[in-house]
């Protein structure tokens, strides 16, 4: 974050980008920061955010897709759903935008060291479970945990993001990758199924376990049950939230759910936490 200014953005450019869906509501920008001191100094785990901004449009919290072990370029995956979400879908290659950041907690995969880990994602909130994955199998990072087992589910082949990274995860002896979509169709040679589902049939053990989750509701609320016929506790689920933010760095308080900021103690929060909130988000 800028220190003399915690509100002033970062100045960055976009390298490229790509439609990740046919329908064009899903775009994935590669970032550069213009100054590469800022770049170096751009420290982030996954599971964090930054508000891109666009001169006269504002800014929008958004997820970082890429992993820190990947360099000092970064990646975004945008859902085009208004003002400034429209307008990042409209950057070409060089135009300037802001990031500020990194911000929020981030997923607390150093204290996860020993564990297995279960990721399960649905549709396009896999963004910063990529680069929780991408971190996990680094090979500086990935022997520091057991099983890692990725499972990740959309209602069709279009609409699931990373192909060329969850394919190289499926060639992998030291990940257990399941990919799923909704309903059968023609040519495609994954799961078919609901998420739940999926995780029902893979039953990951509870004991040494941690699972980070995010995906739509109703893949939320038919997961946790699922973690709970197995044994999970509340204390080894992760979640990251998505409440509407302003400032992101815990002051204006437009984001809070009882006493906390999802902006500034989350957006990752374990389910044991969750439980103690109200049910606010
Ligand atoms: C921590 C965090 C991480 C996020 N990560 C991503 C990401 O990786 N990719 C991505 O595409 N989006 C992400 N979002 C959501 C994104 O911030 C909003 O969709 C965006 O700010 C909308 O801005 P806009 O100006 O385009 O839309 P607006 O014009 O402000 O609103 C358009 C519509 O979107 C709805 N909306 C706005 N903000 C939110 C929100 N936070 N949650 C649900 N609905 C909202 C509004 O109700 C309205 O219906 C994230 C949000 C948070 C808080
Ligand atoms: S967005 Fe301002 S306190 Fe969280």
């Amino acid at each position: 974050m800028n220190a003399a200014n915690p509100y002033l953005p970062f100045p960055a450019r976009l390298v490229e980008a790509c439609f990740d869906t046919p329908d064009k509501s899903l775009r994935t920008l590669r970032v550069a920061f213009e100054d590469p001191e800022t770049a170096a100094r751009f420290v982030y785990r996954p599971g964090q955010f930054a508000e891109l901004s666009l001169a006269g449009k504002g800014e929008s919290p958004i997820g970082i897709a890429s992993s820190p072990t990947e360099g000092t370029h970064l990646l975004f995956t945008v859902s085009r759903v208004g003002l400034v979400t429209s307008a990042l879908h409209a950057l070409s290659p060089g135009d300037r935008l802001g990031v500020r950041g990194p911000l929020g907690n981030g997923y607390p995969l150093p204290d996860l060291a020993g564990k297995n880990i279960v990721i399960v994602a649905g549709g396009y909130a896999v963004t910063t479970l990529r680069s929780a994955m991408v971190w996990l199998l680094d090979p500086a990072n990935r022997k520091k945990y057991g099983l890692i087992t990725f499972i990740y589910g959309a209602r069709s082949p279009e609409l699931l993001l990373y192909p060329d990274v969850w394919r190289g995860w499926m060639g992998r002896d030291d990940v257990d990758c399941r990919v799923t979509i909704d309903n059968a169709c023609q040519g495609w040679d994954c799961l078919v199924g609901f998420v739940p589902r999926v995780l029902k049939d893979v039953a990951p053990a509870s004991e040494g376990s941690a699972a980070l989750v995010c995906g739509p509701p109703a893949m939320i609320r038919f997961s946790l049950p699922v973690f709970e016929d197995l044994g999970w506790q509340p204390e080894q689920i992760f979640m990251s939230l998505e409440n509407r933010m302003k400032c992101g760095i815990g002051i204006c308080g437009r984001c809070n759910v009882g006493n906390r900021y999802v902006c500034k103690h989350g957006p990752v929060f374990s389910k044991a936490e969750l439980d103690r909130l109200p049910a606010e988000y």
